[in-house]
């Protein structure tokens, strides 16, 4: 028994030790990154390393200095915003369901971390508002609707909540934190930034935000675009975000000779991460922000 708890807590040290030395490492990184010009988005939260999407995802991403969270928003069975990546809470919860079969407070209920590790078991599924007012204005939100045409009306709640929290973030907000100043000597480096696979959504989004960037993301059953098509999606969006697999040379200089940015996600190593430096991009979406 003894022998068991000793065990337990060598293990729990380690953790500690590992996310510390990672962090620790991940500072620099990311710091040097920003000086290079452009952004470390930390893909749904630093989930290298912790359970995705969850506060300690989010703040973990805080602590190592990435510029950016990525997270993904879907639809409570009462019209709620909620923060999880699949349309069902299968893979990540101990339910089973679309997310759309369950209210807020009983999503907000579900264990989200223990499936990642049982040291998470705290964690539980987020509303939109929980990260909102935690986290907009401390660190750039890369915000991600997904599957928006399952949540008729997705768009506006959106908005509505980007207008109570990210009000005048983009002034004031960049100069309130080290962090935000080094994004702002990013040219044009915003606070929020809408992406979507779906275009029509997007479309909307600009229509009720059009201060606010958006970027969509290009699957891979669309690749290569028509130069007409990437024109098309310049005429409104700010950044066009790929699969780092998909990207060379020649389509950075298209997307950025229509004078609009591109994204790389997930990167999940030093190889495509140096790839993707190397290739002009504007921004590393990665499970390890660092
Ligand atoms: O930010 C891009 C990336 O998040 C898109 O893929 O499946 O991780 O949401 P996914
Ligand atoms: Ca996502």
């Amino acid at each position: 028994m003894a022998s068991r708890r000793a065990s337990v807590v060598w293990r729990k040290i380690g953790l500690v030790l590992f996310i510390l030395c990672s962090a620790a490492l991940t500072m620099s990184a990311a710091g040097s990154h920003s000086a290079e010009g452009f952004l470390i988005i930390a893909h749904r939260g630093a989930s290298g390393y912790a359970p995705e999407n969850t506060m300690a995802a989010f703040e973990l991403a805080e602590r190592m200095g990435a510029d950016f969270i990525e997270f993904d928003v879907q639809m409570s069975k009462d019209g709620e915003l909620v923060v999880i990546h699949d349309v069902t809470v299968d893979r990540t919860t101990a339910f089973t369901g679309n997310v759309s079969r369950y209210t807020l407070s009983e999503l907000q209920g579900m264990d989200a971390g223990s499936y990642s590790h049982a040291d998470y078991a705290d964690e539980t599924i987020l509303s939109f508002q929980e990260v909102m007012s935690r986290f907009a204005g401390k660190i750039g939100l890369l915000i991600e609707i997904k599957e928006p045409s399952l949540y008729p009306g997705i768009e506006e709640k959106v908005a509505d909540a980007v207008r109570r929290y990210g009000q005048g973030l983009q002034v004031a907000g960049l100069r309130d934190t080290d962090r935000l100043q080094r994004m702002a000597n990013i040219e044009n480096s915003p606070a929020i930034i809408i992406q979507s696979f779906d275009r029509v959504s997007i479309r909307r989004m600009h229509a009720l935000l059009p201060e606010i960037p958006v970027a969509v993301l290009v699957h891979k059953d669309q690749h290569p675009l028509p130069a007409g098509t990437l024109d098309e999606l310049a005429s409104y969006s700010s950044y066009i975000n790929y699969s780092h697999d998909l990207l060379d040379g020649e389509l950075v200089r298209e997307i950025h000779k229509r004078n609009r940015k591109v994204m790389a996600w997930t990167v999940r190593n030093e190889r495509d991460m140096e790839r993707m430096k190397k290739l002009g991009v504007d921004g590393i979406i990665t499970d390890f922000p660092g």
